[in-house]
């Protein structure tokens, strides 16, 4: 079966750029990505390709050449739906907020929404693509309720999880490590997961398509993220033990990186990761281990999260107490608000917590970061429940200048690695800034040295 007319459920950080790769790469598939939010779609069909509603470096250019084309933004879920041999789920499932697994189970409620109305319209096969992050066996229920509500039609789920980073979203859909495509092994089965290998064959060398069974593929990847998120940690809690011991975690990760049984990458210490998946997905992990009684193994996984809290917590703490104890009334810039460079996403941003940690010591912030809006910020704020809207207004308030934010401040803090902060003129920025003037880097973004030279007060992470 070759696959002509896809649908994708879902216009977010994940079906946005990865249909539009899909649309680019098979000039012969329509591929149409369908949202309940209508603002969102409107925003994907802006005529001014720069105000789609996703930053990603690349991905405006993309749209730019395929929207219209064979690439189509809609509302209409029934239509597109109907017309599809091939449907992409790839709604959010966040981690439940009421409940049973309440603050560690994924909500499927979405997920169930779209195979209900996947197979309340559907006349025709269809393949189903489970492309959100799930928990293992997803796909079953998904089964049910199609074979259940459906009009008889034959439905094949495969379960293709995404392996994109956000901020690197476009290269990593051209050159990914892999592609993994779980299918049931039966003849049908079989037969939809080689209609979707051919589908990236169009542009993914074929001996990087892996197929698994689909309970593979979901487990597959909770586990990539729990072992990346885990890397995080690990040099994390390092970096608190380089700050007392005088070692320096840039170099302790040097030399444990260059292992080729190691490797290089994710180990950059922080102020801790944040980011849509990472924490909902070993949350995931754990709920899952211990609904089948494995509490040892759930254990393991929550510790990856509590090192990750501890070292959002400890960064703030550090400001509190190297400014004598105290920040009340007193102006601190942030300097980034995004949960990593290039990208306008702050899902679970470590931007958030610090912020609403010395809110509670009462200080006075500034935030400036190049592609977040004022609007999300208060909006991420907001969603703590720490405080009223109203409050966090007056609190915190947020500037599209940097020299703005820091004018008579006490301390600038680093929160994300944007390129931009490396070229500030750091001088005059110190010119402008209460003296003593502090500086926090929980990136380890700039130069300590030339910033002690210029007269800052500094500290960064894992530097004794
Ligand atoms: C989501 C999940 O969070 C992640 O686990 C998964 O791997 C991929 O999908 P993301 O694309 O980043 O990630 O989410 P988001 O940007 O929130 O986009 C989801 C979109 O689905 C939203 O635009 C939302 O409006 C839409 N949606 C949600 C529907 O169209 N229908 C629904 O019933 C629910
Ligand atoms: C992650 C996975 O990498 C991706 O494969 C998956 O599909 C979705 O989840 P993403 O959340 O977009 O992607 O970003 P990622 O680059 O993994 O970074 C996550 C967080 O970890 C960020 O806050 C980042 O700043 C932090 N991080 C990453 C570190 O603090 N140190 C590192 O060395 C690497």
């Amino acid at each position: 079966m070759k696959v002509k007319n896809i649908c994708c459920i879902g216009a977010g950080y994940v079906g946005g750029p990865t249909m539009t790769m899909i649309a680019a790469k098979c000039p012969h598939i329509k591929v149409t990505v369908v949202d309940i939010n209508e603002k969102r779609i409107a925003a994907w069909n802006d005529p001014e390709v720069n105000n789609i509603p996703i930053y990603e470096p690349g991905l405006s250019d993309l749209v730019g050449q395929t929207r219209g084309n064979n690439l189509f933004f809609s509302t209409d879920v029934k239509a597109a739906i109907q017309a599809a041999d091939m449907i992409f789920i790839s709604v959010n499932t966040p981690t439940k907020t009421y409940g049973v697994g309440k603050g560690m189970a994924a909500d499927l409620k979405y997920i169930e929404l779209c195979a209900r109305q996947i197979a309340e319209v559907a006349t025709s096969d269809k393949i189903i693509v489970e492309k959100s992050t799930l928990p293992v066996r997803t796909a079953e229920a998904i089964r049910s309720i199609l074979d259940h509500t459906g009009n008889g039609v034959q439905f094949d789920i495969l379960s293709n999880p995404e392996f994109l980073a956000e901020g690197t979203a476009v290269s990593d859909l051209l050159h990914p490590d892999r592609v993994l495509i779980g299918g049931d092994p039966t003849e049908n089965g079989l037969n939809a997961q080689q209609a979707l290998v051919e589908v990236y064959a169009n542009w993914v060398p074929k001996e990087r398509i892996l197929t698994t069974n689909v309970w593979s593929s979901e487990l597959s990847k909770l586990t990539a993220n729990a072992f990346l998120a885990q890397r995080v940690s690990s040099i994390n809690a390092l970096s608190e033990l380089c700050e007392v011991t005088e070692a320096d975690v840039t170099e302790v990760a040097r030399a444990i990186g260059t292992d080729t049984r190691i490797g290089a990458k994710f180990l950059k210490a922080s102020v801790g990761f944040g980011g849509s998946c990472f924490q909902k997905d070993i949350l995931n992990l754990v709920y899952i281990a211990q609904s089948y009684g494995l509490q040892e193994v759930a254990d393991y996984w929550e510790q990856v999260i509590i090192m990750n809290d501890h070292q959002k917590r400890r960064f703030a703490k550090k400001i509190v107490k190297t400014l004598f104890h105290t920040v009340s009334g007193k102006k601190i810039a942030l300097l980034g608000w995004a949960f990593k460079k290039d990208t306008n996403d702050t899902r679970e941003s470590a931007a958030i917590y610090v912020a609403d940690y010395l809110l509670n010591e009462q200080a006075a912030i500034t935030v400036y970061d190049p592609k977040v809006t004022a609007e999300q910020i208060y909006s991420d704020l907001n969603y703590l429940g720490t405080r009223t809207d109203e409050e966090n207004r007056r609190l915190l308030q947020v500037v599209t200048d940097p020299l703005q934010a820091v004018d008579q401040a006490h301390a600038v803090a680093v929160l994300t690695e944007w390129d931009e902060f490396l070229d500030y003129d750091w001088k005059k920025i110190h010119e402008h800034m209460l003296k003593p003037a502090f500086l926090f880097d929980g990136r380890m973004l700039l130069d300590q040295e030339m910033l002690q030279t210029i007269g800052f007060k500094t500290y960064t992470i894992g530097k004794g």
